[in-house]
């Protein structure tokens, strides 16, 4: 694991932004894995002025995200469709169609779970997944526990990570029990991750995640260790608190 060391908030989201602009000018058809959450806000807000400025392309770029929560649909304002629309997709030229993100109203959820890992892998796989960390070191939202074998998945929300999302909606009872994310597995086969770590409240974690000499799946970030291609950003606060 790389780990680059940014002097603050907006020098960690300038290099995650350099990585996905090479990526998507050195590739034919490049593949993204996105976040949504706080830390990648300013990460979309460089992609986007980047894409007026330099006239930077997306309409040959296919994006998956993450996760998404159980019982909100795109045109709620809490879910991860509407965030992304609003941070990054409704600002750039990417197609509609290339867009995918887990519908969290599906009819039957276990089987968009398996449609969304075959939709990744019939496009060829994700060149490039952009990742965050909870506070209890889940990455998606793969919580402590969840085994490093799981693919696509329903998952059931802890209460550390319900509480952290909790500033997204009006009070803690609103943020779903529930959401659908890329396992771990998805998340392994990416051929290149950037993880994303800012701000005072993750310096316990990254500290935890550095020094942590196994690798286990009582802390799901771990599994990065065994990945060939991974950079960790970090702003200051996280890494020197
Ligand atoms: C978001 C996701 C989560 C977040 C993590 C950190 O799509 O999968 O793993 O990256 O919970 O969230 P923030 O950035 O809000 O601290």
């Amino acid at each position: 694991m790389q780990l680059i060391r940014a002097k603050d908030y907006d020098e960690m989201c300038a290099k995650a932004a350099e990585h996905v602009i090479r990526t998507i000018k050195e590739k034919k058809a490049p593949v993204l894995g996105l976040a949504t959450g706080k830390t990648p806000t300013g990460v979309y807000r460089k992609l986007v002025m980047d894409h007026w400025q330099n006239r930077t392309s997306y309409r040959h770029v296919t994006t998956f995200n993450l996760d998404e929560y159980v019982g909100l649909g795109s045109d709620d304002p809490t879910s991860f469709h509407y965030y992304m629309r609003e941070n990054f997709f409704d600002h750039v030229d990417i197609p509609e169609q290339q867009i995918h993100i887990p519908n969290g109203i599906a009819s039957n959820l276990e089987q968009e779970c398996l449609q969304y890992e075959c939709q990744i892998e019939e496009k060829g796989g994700i060149d490039l997944q952009i990742l965050g960390i909870g506070v209890n070191g889940h990455i998606g939202f793969n919580e402590p526990g969840t085994p490093f074998y799981s693919q696509t998945h329903i998952v059931k929300l802890s209460e550390s990570t319900r509480e952290a999302n909790q500033s997204f909606f009006n009070s803690l009872e609103q943020v779903p029990k529930y959401a659908i994310t890329m396992g771990l597995s998805t998340i392994m086969k990416s051929r290149e991750i950037v993880l994303l770590v800012s701000g005072k409240r993750k310096a316990p974690i990254l500290q935890q995640l550095l020094s942590s000499e196994v690798v286990c799946e009582d802390l799901p970030a771990t599994i990065l260790k065994r990945h060939p291609h991974v950079t960790i950003i970090t702003d200051q606060d996280a890494y020197s608190s």
